[in-house]
């Protein structure tokens, strides 16, 4: 029997539909929650992502300010503009797209915003506090995963779970978040001598590696939750996933498509980590 869907789009409507009465309520005390979007370049990818977090804003009544700027621009001059938005009230969020061009240390520029507008999650101090567990803010691809194995009712206490790739963004915080959850956690990259080994044995695979058919039907436990964070295009320049989507559907219980899987619910985290913010900061 094939899988089933785990309808990315329709969880985020869900979830939108639930922050656009947290945003009303948050403007009926007199707070507008703001997030600020700032684009380095003209990457673009890049360019696409962020319109879509600021449509995403719009629709559900957070107010969006998107600040692009040149490939030339100079760190200390982006330094100085996030360190603006730090002390700015109107805003709650602040996100700077990656990648940066390589004359910016990114790293340095995401130590610089203030961990309590950091709605991405990326700051040390959010990263740590995911570690010991602690309250922060979770990166939102990884938030959106477990938003979606929640939906599905796969409670990942006692599960096996694999993830393959290690990115700051995506595999060691998804790791953390599978753990925090009692998951007993197989962490894979581009290193692992015998990757089909470990991933036959998940009951919860997230493939997070950015490359086509790292994960193939073979590889795949029969009734697995299978995750693809990945975003990539075929020879035909169509968009597709880490996954076989086709050949690992027939095995796996649950799987997410690409598009409309993990994208949409990127988006929908970054949106309830803004409007976390800005009730934190009304309180
Ligand atoms: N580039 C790719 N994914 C992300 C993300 O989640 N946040 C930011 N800021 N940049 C990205």
């Amino acid at each position: 029997m094939a899988a089933q869907l785990i309808d990315g789009a329709a969880l985020s409507r869900l979830w939108r539909a639930r922050l656009s009465e947290r945003v009303t309520a948050l403007k009926a005390r007199g707070t507008l929650p703001g997030l600020a979007v700032i684009l380095v370049g003209d990457n673009p990818a890049s360019q696409v992502y962020v319109r879509n977090k600021v449509k995403a804003c719009q629709e559900v009544g957070i107010h969006s300010v998107l600040e692009t700027y040149p490939a030339s621009l100079t760190e200390d001059a982006l330094l100085a503009r996030v360190r603006a938005l730090n002390a700015d009230p109107a805003i709650h969020g602040i996100l700077v797209q990656l990648p940066l061009p390589a004359h910016i240390d990114a790293q340095r520029v995401i130590e610089t915003i203030a961990p309590e507008k950091d709605v991405d999650g990326f700051h040390v101090a959010n990263a740590g506090a995911l570690m010991v567990g602690r309250p922060g803010f979770w990166p939102c691809t990884p938030y959106g995963c477990m938003k979606m194995l929640e939906h599905i009712g796969c409670d990942p206490c006692g599960k096996h779970a694999v993830v393959i790739g290690r990115s700051n963004i995506v595999g060691k915080p998804m790791a953390l978040m599978l753990l925090q959850a009692n998951a007993t956690v197989t962490i894979c990259h581009s290193a692992t001598a015998d990757l089909a080994h470990h991933t036959r044995q998940a009951d919860i695979v997230v493939a997070a590696v950015g490359k086509r058919n790292v994960l193939t039907a073979d590889m795949v436990k029969p009734g697995a939750v299978v995750i693809d964070v990945g975003m990539n295009r075929d020879e035909a320049g169509k968009l597709c996933g880490d996954v076989d989507f086709e050949g690992v559907r027939q095995v796996a219980g649950w799987i997410t498509p690409v598009p409309g899987g993990v994208g949409p619910m990127t988006i929908t985290m970054l949106l309830l980590n803004t409007v976390e913010a800005a009730e934190r900061a009304a309180r």
